[in-house]
């Protein structure tokens, strides 16, 4: 049995002391998430403008996740119920069959200079691509810290778009995000590249369509672990792939089956002090990459193995933006275990896959509203007024009931005081 097994059932405490003794994780880490402060004033402040204060969300945790051979524990930070859960019996089950594995061939980040009024679009495109070496030059000299490191302008190409004529710059950022490496080359090159094409810049900007930085997963799981009937666990296998077909036909389900792997590549990504709205807008750019908007997973029978497969782009950092200012982004890198970029945008993308596994295998079988109502329901119990004592009772009372809603939870609620107030 798995030493994480009824992690959930502990309380705070238990979990905080299981994770360190299994992760070793600094103590310094462990008083952080016991403490539980929120960002002081002096730190939010300074994140952004017009700070009012700070505004929390829950922090969690899958306690067993296996990718490359070997285990974490992966931080979450969400709002919603039953990611959570989902995502570590998504974990358990597919790290009974090997785990996840990754690839990663290549982690540059593209930005562009975008060009208009130029009077000889093509003859221009010849002539910058002519001064390629002078132009990668001229970007590294605006940003020298990231070449003595061992990064720095790699690759230009150009292309004309409509009546523009736009210039991409890839950059090796090593292990920041690099948007403000990549900002600060396009502007040192952008003078430049209006002198050679005698044209207008528009703009220089990074994009995130990281396109040449594709992390891929993928799992097999065997079909004999996804349930206790072999005839059963066969029906839901070709159900899975089923689904994942659907995604890629149908684009209002589409939307929701890329939402299921967002539910946990956010919580992630937030939790790690990341841009989450970069990997967002990058990975939607990509799941319409040939004009329609597809399932980003793709999940496939072969023999006795379902398999899982997921390509994203994924402009990671483990250093930079408020990376370095928040403790508890701190004590997370701390329970990862200290993961460079390749390995965390690793464990992003297997997480996602991860989550759309546990939420495809719910929605094909008993339906999602069994599970993810079982969790929401405390949350309604609390929504409804109810304290930490009382919330069990109407969450266990809810599951029982036919409208697992608000309404009945404050019904149950007025019940339950009535009863007591009687005793
Ligand atoms: P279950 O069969 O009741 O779980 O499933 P179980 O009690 O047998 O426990 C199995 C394991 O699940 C546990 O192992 C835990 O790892 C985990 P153990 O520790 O016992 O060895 N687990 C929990 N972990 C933490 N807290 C808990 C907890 N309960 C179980 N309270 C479960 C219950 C929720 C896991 C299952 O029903 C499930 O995976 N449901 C899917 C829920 C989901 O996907 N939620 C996301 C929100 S819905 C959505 O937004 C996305 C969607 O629209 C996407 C799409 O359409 O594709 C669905």
């Amino acid at each position: 049995m798995s030493r994480f097994s009824g992690f959930y059932k502990k309380n705070r405490q238990e979990r905080i002391a299981l994770l360190q003794q299994e992760r070793s994780f600094s103590q310094e880490s462990a008083e952080i998430l016991i403490q539980d402060k929120n960002l002081p004033e002096s730190i939010a402040g300074k994140m952004t403008e017009n700070h009012l204060g700070t505004f929390s969300l829950p922090f969690s945790v899958v306690p067993e996740f296996l990718l490359d051979g070997q285990e974490y524990s992966l931080p979450m930070v969400t709002e919603e119920p039953s990611v959570v859960a989902a995502c570590s019996f998504g974990a358990k089950i597919i790290g009974r069959s090997g785990g996840f594995h990754s690839e990663i061939l290549e982690r540059l980040m593209i930005g562009q200079v975008a060009l208009y009024d130029v009077p000889d679009p093509q003859a221009a495109l010849e002539k910058i691509l002519a001064e390629t070496e002078s132009i990668l030059s001229l970007a590294n000299q605006a940003h020298p810290s990231i070449v003595k490191r061992g990064g720095g302008a790699r690759q230009i190409q150009v292309d004309i778009k409509d009546q523009f004529l736009i210039v991409y710059l890839s950059v090796d950022v090593l292990e920041a995000m690099g948007a403000n490496i990549l900002n600060t080359m396009l502007e040192g090159i952008k003078d430049y590249l209006e002198e050679l094409s005698q044209g207008q810049a528009l703009m220089a900007i990074l994009s995130n369509y990281a396109s040449q930085s594709l992390v891929t997963a993928r799992c097999r799981i065997a079909i004999s672990s996804l349930g206790t009937s072999a005839a059963l666990n066969r029906e839901t296998a070709k159900k899975i792939a089923l689904a994942s077909q659907l995604a890629q036909v149908d684009t209002y389900r589409a939307a929701t089956h890329n939402k299921g792997i967002f539910n946990g590549i956010d919580a992630l990504v937030v939790a790690t002090g990341n841009d989450w709205r970069a990997v967002d807008a990058g990975a939607h750019a990509y799941a319409a990459r040939d004009g329609q908007y597809r399932g980003l997973s793709t999940w496939t029978l072969e023999g006795d193995y379902l398999l899982g497969q997921m390509t994203l782009p994924l402009p990671i950092a483990t250093v930079g933006g408020s990376i370095g200012l928040n403790p508890k982004v701190q004590a997370v890198f701390d329970i990862l275990g200290h993961p460079d970029a390749r390995t965390l945008a690793s464990l992003i993308v297997a997480t996602g896959l991860c989550q759309n596994f546990a939420a495809l295998r719910a929605l094909v079988t008993t339906g999602i509203q069994a599970g993810h109502m079982k969790l929401q329901a405390k949350s309604l119990a609390i929504l409804a007024g109810a304290n930490e004592e009382e919330a069990d009772t109407i969450a266990q009372q809810l599951r029982k009931e036919k409208h697992t809603n608000l309404e009945t939870a404050k019904q149950l609620l007025a019940q339950l005081r009535d009863k007591e107030k009687e005793a």
